[in-house]
């Protein structure tokens, strides 16, 4: 049987499948509400949440965050959906630069086009995100790409 794929704006109601995803891959849920979750995409299949991608918008630099697919749903290609629904959408918005800070999943940004960057060479707006913040420096890899 085909699965309906779909790629589509977060709503407030969906502020706890949201959180939910995002804790079970132990990636920062603290700063969010119902109204910031509002905006990030969703992929989901057959009306089940499999993924998700935000944005933080600051003029033309953007901070892409909370990518996650389930467990169960991961190498089939939803995760890469998502990068490129949201460079997509970033763009369209006037965003010229996505930074992002991630744990280990540094080689699988690399394939789509992210380079490593020193931290100092961060805009203060993304250093002071939430991101930046929790996630300890010699944990995290922060990444940039130009759109
Ligand atoms: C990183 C993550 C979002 C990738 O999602 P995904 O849906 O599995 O990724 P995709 O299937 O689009 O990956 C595309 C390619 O990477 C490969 N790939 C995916 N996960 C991989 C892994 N862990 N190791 C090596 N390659 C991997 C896939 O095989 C695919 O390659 P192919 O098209 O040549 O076969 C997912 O592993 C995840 O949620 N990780 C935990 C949270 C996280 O680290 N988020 C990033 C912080 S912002």
């Amino acid at each position: 049987m085909a699965h309906d794929l779909e790629i589509r704006a977060a709503a407030a109601v969906d502020f706890d499948a949201v959180v939910e995803l995002l804790s079970r891959a132990s990636l920062p849920v603290e700063d969010l509400t119902a109204d910031s979750v509002i905006g990030f995409l969703l992929a989901t299949i057959d009306d089940t949440i499999a993924g998700l991608i935000g944005l933080e918008h600051f003029r033309e630099t953007g901070l892409l965050r909370s990518l996650v697919v389930d467990p169960a749903f991961r190498r089939a290609g939803l995760g890469r959906l998502l990068v490129a629904a949201l460079e997509s959408q970033a763009a369209g918005q006037g965003v010229r630069e996505l930074w992002l800070l991630t744990i280990d999943a540094d080689a699988w940004f690399g394939e789509l086009g992210y380079s490593t960057r020193q931290r100092d060479q961060a805009l203060d707006a993304i250093r002071q995100t939430v991101d930046f913040t929790s996630l300890c420096p010699g944990d995290a890899v922060l990444m940039a790409k130009s759109l």
